[in-house]
């Protein structure tokens, strides 16, 4: 079977927009560069990761709360967590066209990829945040940051959550959220964009278990990308060597991604110490620690983070899943998404638009949607239905014929195999049941 080849991210993209999972953002305008609008099918898979990362890590473990803070913040959390000194990216620019590169993305003894001249300005340091005015007046006072990353509003809400859901080390506390980062080289489609959206979790622990309790989420994180049907041969972890850590961690693993275009980081899962509480206790005068009742003592407590991206996410199933076959002479594509993350779990289609056969195929669809995400498609040929529901990713198709009539069975048509199997209309939500799990 055909992986789709070195234009796979193209294709990928045009069925994105074809299907309606992703959009250009403000496309009749031109488009935003480096931003991108879910569509309506891309809104379900989004929200279909969301929600299993929120099932996964935070209702089934007794150990972790959620919370969702706001994207603005007091600015004096960016002095504190060393985001306004340090989260910084080298940037050069072509002097003789003016375009802007990350230099440490270049080959600087090579021309500009732009123009073909080679007339480089000094790298300098660039930033990431993007800022903005909070309230009516716009001097200097009312610059605030937009959020680059959603942990520091579970750091600033430490005692708040740990206080209010009586949480006992170890614990953790987990948001899902937008951020926003002023990336010079953005590309690749959702893999870096400048607003994206993050899956964070801080997991506080005594300090002297954080190794440990690193290796534990370093595979549980692994493993749970697995549980998500991504192939597990494109999956590997990498640890951080020692210059390349961020400022705050002091061990670090990335779960990288084999996309079409290279192994890639999907998600940093890292050991930040007791860094992240003890900068706020410092910049704000308050004591955020956690007594042990044990010791009789309290402690500052060391973060183990996972920090994961939903966009990433996002594109690394719908690469995964992305197949082209041929079948008896014609060309299928087909998206292999796991039924627990498709956005439609079951199309139920009538045969013919006649002999009764919509109204029963409409009664299923009401038996259904209330369980599953349930699609009711009376249009075009059977032929047709079946590849627009394959190209979303649709794992059962449900087709009501004249059989119906005789014995109340459908066929169920499995989107991978194209196994075709009847089945009493009685057990079709088992028969779907039984599947996803
Ligand atoms: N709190 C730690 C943190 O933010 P990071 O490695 O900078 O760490 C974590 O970001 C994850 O957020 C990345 O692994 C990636 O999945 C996602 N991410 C970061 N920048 C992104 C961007 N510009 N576009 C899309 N996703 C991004």
């Amino acid at each position: 079977m055909a992986r789709g080849g070195d234009n796979t991210m193209d294709k990928l993209v045009s069925l994105c927009k074809r299907r309606g999972f992703v959009f250009r953002n403000s496309d009749i305008y031109g488009g935003l560069e480096a931003t991108y609008d879910y569509g309506p099918l891309g809104v379900e898979l989004k929200n279909n990761v969301k929600q299993q990362w929120w099932r996964d890590v935070v209702t089934s473990r007794a150990d972790v709360v959620g919370m969702d803070a706001a994207i603005f913040m007091n600015s004096k959390v960016w002095e504190a967590s060393g985001h306004v000194q340090e989260f910084h990216d080298p940037l050069v620019d072509c002097k003789n066209c003016k375009a802007r590169y990350r230099e440490d993305h270049m080959d600087m003894d090579k021309p500009c990829p732009a123009c073909g001249i080679k007339d480089w300005t000094e790298p300098r340091q660039f930033n990431l945040m993007l800022k903005t005015h909070y309230g009516p007046s716009e001097d200097s006072a009312s610059i605030i940051y937009l959020r680059p990353e959603t942990a520091q509003g579970i750091f600033v809400n430490f005692l708040n959550a740990q206080g209010t859901a009586r949480m006992k080390l170890p614990f953790g506390i987990a948001q899902i959220g937008k951020a926003f980062r002023n990336e010079i080289t953005t590309g690749n489609f959702l893999f870096r964009s400048r607003e994206f959206e993050q899956m964070e979790l801080e997991f506080f622990v005594k300090p002297d278990e954080s190794a440990e309790w690193l290796d534990r989420w370093v595979q549980s994180r692994f493993d749970w990308y697995k549980s998500l049907g991504v192939t597990e041969s494109k999956l590997r972890l990498r640890q951080h060597e020692g210059d390349e850590l961020a400022h705050y961690a002091a061990d670090c693993y990335d779960v990288e991604y084999e996309f079409p275009f290279g192994w890639s980081e999907l998600e940093g899962i890292a050991d930040r110490g007791t860094y992240d509480l003890d900068q706020h206790a410092e910049h704000s005068g308050k004591k955020l620690t956690w007594f042990d009742p044990q010791n009789n003592e309290h402690i500052t407590p060391a973060v183990v983070e996972s920090s994961a991206g939903v966009d990433r996410t996002v594109l690394t199933i719908l690469a995964d899943a992305y197949h082209e076959e041929e079948v008896k002479g014609e060309q299928r594509t087909v998206l292999r998404l796991h039924p627990k993350l498709a956005p439609t779990t079951a199309a139920i289609y009538p045969l013919v638009n006649r002999d009764g056969l919509p109204e029963i195929a409409a009664n299923i669809f009401d038996d259904l949607k209330g369980d599953f995400a349930a699609f009711y498609d009376a249009g075009g040929s059977i032929g047709r239905r079946y590849r627009r529901q394959d190209e979303a990713g649709t794992p059962f198709g449900i087709t009501v014929d004249s059989d119906t009539l005789e014995d109340e069975t459908v066929t169920i048509r499995e989107r991978d195999s194209m196994k075709q199997e009847r089945v009493p209309m009685s057990q079709l939500h088992d028969y779907i049941s039984d599947k996803i799990r």
